[in-house]
């Protein structure tokens, strides 16, 4: 069947009509013309895959990556990079103006560096003497021999291990953002552990620490964190900076008082912004990024910040005088305890750090005691359809 692709979701498929039923095709650009085959239909939506391109669209690029269409890591190969930045940017704005109205003026613009080599981290399986990753919404193990988005440290070891002999299941590998220090694990056995004790700064081994470094240390601006094996890391190198700039632009020169760091992480936002006010609270449920928190705050000298293992749910009624709140939460986004007391709180701003705009989109139209200052997008992950945002709010009556 032939048609024609009319436009774009917001998973990056195109979208076209097929007896007035919407329909989904992976790797398929607005204006193309192209041959289809239905591989699934429901009573709402079709699902179908290019047989053959009859007119290509002038914005499809060449895929560079072997594994294109087969890891499912990166559906947004085939768009030239202007084009991602584009299509991502009208994603949070017709996504902010459909479930939160606001006005996308509001919406400032797009921020992104490059394309490849932009990932700090990469997890891998392996199966017999082979590693690679899992195949599109399978178990199955594509083997690879390296990877386009991923820092060249990672490609390095990807390589060695390619070359060594090994039984394992899943393989872990961090690297710091100047791409200089290795933290590796692996869960089975391999052969020639040496070559990866000398090339590592982290090597765990079945839960076992190999080397006498558990964490490895990156900077972002003027601080310095640590990172083990289990905590929350941006996985942006440079961007990560942008992010954290964007919120110090809003903390500095305010004279806050205190401020929370809601769903810190290895308390990177709070360390961040910390010599410009008298205060930080961070709150992480989890236990790794508040050890690693309470690291990063010593080895940056911190000691107007203090961290709570706890989920935030359950502390975030606990507080009174905020000036600020910043918010980091995974793509679930605020739970429903969490807006209600948002909502009451009587902080002057509250910076929304946002993995999920529609999540983001549903938290903003519920906290209608605040109004949206504006919006930044941050394209820190790039080839794929997924997209931050930083959107700053501020109380009515402030
Ligand atoms: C997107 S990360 C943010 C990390 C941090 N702001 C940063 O920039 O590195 C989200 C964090 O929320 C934490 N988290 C998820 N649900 C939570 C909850 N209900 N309460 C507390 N922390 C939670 C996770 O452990 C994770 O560290």
């Amino acid at each position: 069947m032939e048609v024609e692709v009319l436009k774009l979701d917001n998973l990056g498929r195109g979208i076209t009509y097929i007896n007035d039923k919407i329909c989904f095709i992976e790797n398929a650009l607005p204006t193309e013309i192209i041959e289809i085959e239905i591989t699934k239909e429901t009573s709402k939506y079709i699902e179908a895959k290019v047989i053959k391109y009859i007119k290509k669209s002038p914005l499809r690029i060449e895929e560079e990556c072997p594994y294109s269409n087969i890891c499912g890591g990166c559906n947004l190969n085939h768009m030239c990079f202007n084009e991602e930045n584009k299509f991502k940017l009208d994603k949070v704005k017709s996504i902010m103006k459909k479930y939160a109205n606001i006005d996308t003026n509001l919406v400032e613009g797009i921020i992104y560096h490059d394309r490849n080599n932009y990932r700090n981290k990469l997890t891998m399986h392996g199966k017999d003497n082979e590693i690679g990753l899992y195949k599109e919404k399978s178990n199955e193990i594509i083997p690879i021999q390296s990877c386009l988005i991923v820092n060249p440290k990672i490609n390095e070891i990807i390589k060695l291990l390619n070359n060594t002999t090994k039984k394992v299941n899943k393989i872990i590998i961090k690297t710091s953002n100047d791409n200089s220090k290795i933290m590796l694990k692996i869960d089975g056995s391999i052969d020639n552990i040496d070559i990866l004790k000398k090339l590592c700064s982290v090597l765990i081994l079945n839960d076992q620490y190999i080397l006498e470094n558990k964490t490895i240390e990156t900077n972002i601006g003027n601080k310095k964190y640590l990172e083990g094996i289990d905590s929350f890391f941006q996985i942006n190198n440079t961007l990560t900076k942008e992010l954290y700039d964007e919120v110090l632009i809003n903390v500095k020169d305010k004279k806050y008082k205190t401020i929370l760091d809601l769903y810190c992480g290895t308390g990177t936002i709070g360390i961040y912004v910390s010599d410009y006010v008298k205060e930080v609270i961070g709150i992480d449920y989890n236990e790794s990024n508040i050890d690693d928190a309470n690291k990063n705050k010593d080895l940056n000298n911190v000691n107007n910040i203090r961290f709570i293992c706890d989920k935030v749910e359950n502390k975030i009624d606990t507080f009174n005088d905020i000036d600020l709140v910043i918010v980091d939460p995974p793509r679930a986004g605020l739970d429903e305890k969490t807006r209600k007391y948002l909502k009451e709180i009587n902080s002057k701003e509250i910076i929304y750090v946002s993995c999920d705009p529609i999540t983001l989109a549903r938290d903003i139209k519920d906290l209608d005691t605040y109004k949206v200052k504006y919006i930044k997008v941050f394209n820190m992950f790039p080839r794929t359809y997924h997209i931050e945002s930083l959107l700053v709010l501020e109380k009515k009556d402030a």
